[in-house]
């Protein structure tokens, strides 16, 4: 007898911001760059950065409250907390056992996940496998950056692409015949590129946190291919076309990157949602934000094919196709 498949269904989304918001003349004030050189090379026109005692577990908290609102749930309902991010408040413990406290929950577990901007989609595979196994009813995937903290406010060359902010998503377990929720998921990762972006600082080595470092036309020279194999991946795997898709939730790196994949994916543009114009990079935090705005304006419906797709430093990338 064929039992009925669990599925990892979404039941909603949330988000939060920091209130401050700089803009690119004011970081012209700062180093030498020009509002018109970030517009026309990124697509970035402002980004949010968290107050000095404002932390990542605080942004992630606010993200799962608005989540938690949206699904109609309480925090007791959750069993799984799995937070994506790269600008932890501790080296430990995690900041997802943090949210835990922050949420009053005592049971299930929780952990973070390092994958750098392709956090997000790595810990919603990772939710995706432990639903799927009956290891959790109900999942609070988050990711959460306060990438500030380390740049270096001085080099032009990042100072100018990166942003905070924080989004969440809650998963289900739900027996369906339907073809609903999470349908597959593609991971990679080369380590041979870690130093084509990477933190030059780190509890092992150095004893510091230190800065952000990029080889910025290498990095983009990789991500549109990177991106558009995993993309290509998750579509065989679930036998959809290009064309089925509803819409398409890229990681918020470059507006130039996010245009270029859509191209070589043959995706257009109105079916593309972007946010990187006013949150920049905000690493494992951007595609949950882009869906959290996506979902609350109404753009993405109940039913509809979302592929949500990231990279980053590791080099790691991935993608994830989805029934919301
Ligand atoms: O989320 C993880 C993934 N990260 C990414 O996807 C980032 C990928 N890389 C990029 O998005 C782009 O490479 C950047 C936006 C970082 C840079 O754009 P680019 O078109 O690749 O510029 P470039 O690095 O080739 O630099 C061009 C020029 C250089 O000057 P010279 O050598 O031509 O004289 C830079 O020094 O622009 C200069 N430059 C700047 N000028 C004004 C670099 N940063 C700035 C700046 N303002 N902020």
């Amino acid at each position: 007898m064929n039992s009925i498949p669990v599925r990892s269904v979404v039941l909603s989304v949330g988000a939060y911001l920091p209130d401050n918001i700089v803009t690119n003349e004011e970081l012209s004030k700062k180093v030498d760059t020009t509002n018109e050189w970030i517009v026309q090379r990124t697509g970035i026109y402002e980004r949010r950065i968290a107050k000095k005692n404002e932390y990542t577990s605080d942004l992630a908290f606010n993200a799962a409250k608005e989540a938690l609102k949206n699904a109609n749930l309480q925090a007791k309902d959750i069993d799984l907390i799995i937070l994506a991010t790269t600008t932890p408040d501790f080296t430990f413990p995690s900041t997802a056992a943090l949210v835990q406290q922050k949420l009053g929950i005592h049971h299930g577990a929780a952990f973070d996940i390092q994958a750098v901007c392709s956090g997000f989609v790595f810990a919603l595979a990772t939710a995706d496998s432990y639903i799927k196994n009956n290891m959790a009813k109900r999942v609070l995937v988050i990711g959460a950056e306060t990438i500030s903290r380390i740049i270096d406010w001085s080099d032009r060359t990042t100072c100018v692409l990166f942003g905070d902010g924080a989004g969440a998503m809650i998963l289900e377990a739900q027996k369906s015949e339907e073809e609903i929720g999470v349908l597959c998921s593609s991971l990679r990762s080369d380590g041979d590129e870690w130093n084509k972006l990477y933190v030059d600082g780190g509890v092992s080595r150095t004893g510091t946190v230190g800065h952000v470092k990029m080889q910025g036309r290498e990095v983009f020279k990789h991500a549109v291919g990177m991106i558009s194999d995993v993309v290509i991946d998750v579509l065989e795997q679930g036998g959809y076309k290009t064309e089925e898709l509803d819409w398409f939730v890229p990681h918020q790196a470059n507006r130039r990157i996010i245009e270029a994949a859509g191209k070589k994916l043959n995706i257009p543009l109105k079916k593309t949602v972007i946010t990187v114009d006013r949150h920049a990079n905000t690493s494992a935090a951007s595609v949950p934000l882009a869906l959290s705005e996506a979902v609350g304006d109404g753009r993405i419906k109940k039913g509809e094919l979302v592929m949500i797709e990231a990279m980053g430093g590791g080099f790691t990338w991935g993608a994830s196709l989805i029934r919301w």
